[in-house]
This record gives C-alpha cells, structure tokens and sequence, in this order.
C-alpha cells in the first residue's frame, strides 16, 4: 500500500515539494512508462484541488493520444496544433488557459472544464507525451502550478 498524502491546507510550495516527492518515489525504479503515468494520474487528482481532470496524452505516429487519467472519457486523438494539447505539443511549451473558451480551438472534452494547464514532457529534445490539467473553476492555473507541473514533467522524462 502507498500512503502519499496532502497535508489539508498547506502552501502550494509545500504541495509540489511533496507531489514531486511522490511521484519520483513511485516512478522510481518502475521501467512501464503507463504504470507510471497510472500513478502519476491518481497523485495528480489526489494532491490537487478542484480538478475535474489530469492526465497524460501521448505522441503516438505523430498525433496525440489519450493515455492514463483521472475524470470523465475523453477524446482519444487529438491533431498536433488542435486544441490545447496540440498546442503544447507542436510548440513544446506549457499552455496555461485561464478561459477555455477564449482559446480557439479548444476542445471541449468534458463541458465542465473551464481553465486548463497543458505542460510538454520531452525526452532528449522531443515532446513524447502532455501532462493535461482541467479544472471547472476559471483561472484555476497559476505560474507556480505551471512550475510545479513542468518540474513534475522532467521527472518522468526518462520513466514513461
Ligand atoms: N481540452 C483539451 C482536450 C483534452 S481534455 O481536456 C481531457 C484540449 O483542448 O486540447
């Protein structure tokens, strides 16, 4: 059993030290990237509030597909340059969308996402997954969560 637990009410540093904590002591020595994205998932939507959706997408052949996550189904493929995701991994930079709904393109997977935070994970240079966070409050993502999110995505560069 892991008991990897949020301490109710503490600093959002202190959240990230211990979600990173976590996951690199889960994903450590673990070879299966989606075992790892698996667990990586479930600590998302543990440690962090007010989510209604984390999780990965993976470059597969040049598209965007649905990996390990916590919340409703979603879209399985989505088109570099489409939507969120696509963004994040056309450019290889982390999208931080206050209002879903002034971002073209957005893709609506579940009607109640109204911010969102899509973070690249690269390995050796290539985007080879997006870590993607929904929340159904707007502005829900700040420069701290986007730092949090891409110290959590050079972690599991070399473990998904
Ligand atoms: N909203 C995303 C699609 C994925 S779902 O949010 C899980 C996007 O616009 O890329």
């Amino acid at each position: 059993m892991y008991s990897f637990d949020p301490v109710p009410g503490q600093a959002k540093a202190d959240l990230y030290r211990d979600l990173l904590d976590a996951a690199r002591a889960l994903t450590e020595g673990e070879p299966d990237g989606v075992a790892n994205m698996a667990n990586v998932a479930a600590l998302l939507a543990q440690f962090l509030p007010d989510l209604n959706w984390a999780g990965f997408y993976r470059m597969v052949g040049g598209e965007l597909v649905l990996g390990p996550f916590v919340g409703k189904p979603a879209c399985i493929r989505i088109p570099l340059g489409k939507g969120v995701c696509g963004a994040a991994a056309l450019h290889g930079e982390t999208q931080l969308v206050p209002d879903v709904h002034a971002f073209p393109g957005h893709i609506a997977c579940d009607a109640a996402s109204r911010s969102e935070l899509v973070v690249p994970v690269t390995c050796d240079g290539a985007v080879i997954a997006v870590i993607d966070l929904d929340s159904p409050s707007p502005a829900r993502f700040d420069a701290e969560d986007a730092a949090g999110i891409e110290a959590l995505a050079s972690i599991l560069s070399a473990r998904i």
